[in-house]
């Protein structure tokens, strides 16, 4: 069976606040990915997932969505997206939308409607409850951003439910006419010709139908932010969220040649794995790829990555296929919290794992969390709950391109600040680099892409002991062994005997790595691909 190309390929996430400005407002926008394509083209990626340009208010920098069939002035217009759609189709690049169907921003018609009173018919379209016999909320639920998740409207004496801000009022997903509005929304884009979807927080989509408070999370520390206090029992993955995961796949596949699935949906879904392996879907199909955001959270190490890898691989069903995330725009930097050397490790395991890989924008570069002044804190998650290191400024901040004024990303002050190291660590010096990580990521992905046993190859763990993880990838006879040192100091490993007179393929170290006899002699935080067969 040949691989379909969002299993095959490499996924690209751009932040396009921070990607390129080309009309000097210090935000970047679509004409500016327009023009970095050659360089993604250059990287090697497959597919770009671009967050959300709809019309918002940028209260949560638009995960507020005022209007799902349109771009926010400030990225653009429509005819910019279908400009920037043809020119990445007409470079082999797939381009994915940022869907955010659990809410909406309160500046949406929908929602100016339904608080425009009890009898209005887009009232139920959002969740509205009666107050609790004190008075407050209707139950303890809180918002992912903290505080209550209930907002009182004094106007028509009710609360609404947000799961995230305020202004980010939760949609009701129990309604028909939501259900049916927002698929349709779907096929705008789907029409327009974008390739899929990265679906915004799946599993929070339905909520327990008669809202009874959460349980008391017994692990709370203050420093996890108060959303922790409770556990999520009765405002997430209710079952009946499958449903709707699998009546959106059916339009997603309805895009395909004889049902093929040539259109992608990926859903945002941060569940322990067993939770998260429902959402392939179980008598239907749900979403190609439930994001595998673990490589972000487990310890950096030999043995708990290769049992991480394990348990994954165990728990995959029939059929699904894996995927892997270093990071996104909610999460600390694999750079910030691994260190330099060991975000090179990183690099060569996403993508030498089995399964789609998808690579944060900056990463590459090894872009580190940047430090923000408090003053100059812009992301609301921080300005809610300061000081937690909650905040995701510091991986949000600009592309840094080139050597020139604001390294090439605007002519202005861009709205959040540069790295501060960007005159050396910016795309055009470390392209000129045989040493770089930027180089490294080149490599990996064209091996990726030249070689069957690492796109699409088998699996199989060889030692997860002490600090070193090896495993194999095949295809046919093709056979490859990448091995990875997770720790400062040199190692030998025994190669199986299949193995013997393999050669070195690429080391996040320098070439001159030691293949003798049996063994590899593996350097401190080195990583490395051999080929075998
Ligand atoms: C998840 C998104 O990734 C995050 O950036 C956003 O704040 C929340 N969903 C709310 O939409």
């Amino acid at each position: 069976m040949t691989a379909l190309w969002w299993q095959a390929g490499v996924i690209y996430q751009i932040y396009p606040r921070s990607f390129q400005d080309t009309n000097d407002d210090g935000i970047g926008d679509l004409t500016g990915i327009g023009r970095r394509l050659e360089y993604l083209v250059s990287l090697g990626v497959d597919a770009i997932w671009i967050s959300p340009v709809y019309p918002s208010p940028m209260v949560d920098f638009g995960y507020d969505v005022a209007d799902y069939c349109d771009v926010d002035p400030r990225f653009g217009t429509l005819a910019d997206f279908d400009d920037l759609l043809m020119q990445a189709h007409r470079r082999g690049l797939k381009v994915l939308l940022d869907f955010v169907p659990n809410h909406t921003s309160d500046q949406h018609p929908w929602f100016v409607e339904s608080r425009s009173s009890r009898e209005n018919q887009k009232r139920n379209w959002y969740i509205w409850r009666d107050p609790a016999a004190d008075g407050g909320p209707p139950n303890n639920w809180i918002s992912d951003f903290g505080g209550s998740a209930w907002q009182w409207d004094k106007a028509t004496r009710q609360y609404y439910y947000h799961a995230f801000l305020k202004e980010q009022p939760d949609l009701n997903w129990r309604h028909p006419a939501v259900q049916a509005a927002m698929y349709d929304v779907m096929r705008f884009w789907f029409d327009r010709g974008v390739d899929g979807f990265r679906i915004d927080v799946l599993w929070h989509m339905l909520k327990a139908a008669d809202f009874p408070d959460n349980p008391p999370n017994p692990a709370y520390r203050s420093e996890m932010g108060e959303m922790h206090r409770l556990l999520q029992l009765h405002s997430t993955d209710q079952p009946e969220v499958h449903r709707i995961a699998a009546d959106m796949r059916e339009i997603a596949d309805s895009y395909g040649a004889r049902g093929q699935s040539e259109r992608v949906l990926i859903g945002e879904v941060y569940l322990p794995v067993d939770r998260l392996m429902q959402y392939y879907g179980d008598t239907r199909p749900e979403v190609h790829l439930p994001f595998n955001f673990q490589l972000i959270d487990t310890p950096w190490g030999a043995r708990s990555l290769a049992a991480l890898i394990a348990n994954y691989e165990a728990a995959l069903p029939s059929g699904g296929w894996p995927n892997w995330v270093l990071g996104n725009h909610d999460r600390p930097r694999v750079a910030a919290k691994r260190g330099q050397a060991q975000a090179r490790v990183a690099a060569v395991l996403l993508l030498t794992l089995r399964g789609t890989p998808t690579l944060y924008y900056g990463d590459e570069l090894g872009l580190s969390d940047v430090g923000i002044e408090p003053s100059q804190v812009r992301d609301p998650r921080e300005l809610r709950e300061p000081g937690l290191a909650l905040g995701r400024d510091p991986v949000r901040t600009p592309m840094p391109w080139d050597e020139s004024e604001n390294a090439g990303f605007t002519t202005v002050k861009p709205w959040l600040p540069l790295n501060a190291d960007w005159p050396t660590r910016n795309v055009a010096r470390m392209t000129e680099d045989s040493q770089s990580i930027l180089t490294l990521y080149r490599r990996l992905i064209a091996l990726r892409r030249n070689c069957l046993a690492l796109s699409t190859g088998d699996f199989v763990l060889l030692s997860g002991e002490g600090e070193i993880l090896a495993y194999e990838r095949r295809h046919d006879a093709e056979r490859l062994i990448v091995a990875l040192n997770f720790g400062g100091r040199p190692h030998r490993l025994q190669l199986p005997d299949w193995a013997r007179g393999s050669r070195l393929l690429l080391s996040t170290v320098d070439d001159a790595t030691l293949v003798e006899g049996g063994a590899i002699l593996l350097r401190s935080n080195e990583g490395v691909v051999l080929r075998a067969g």
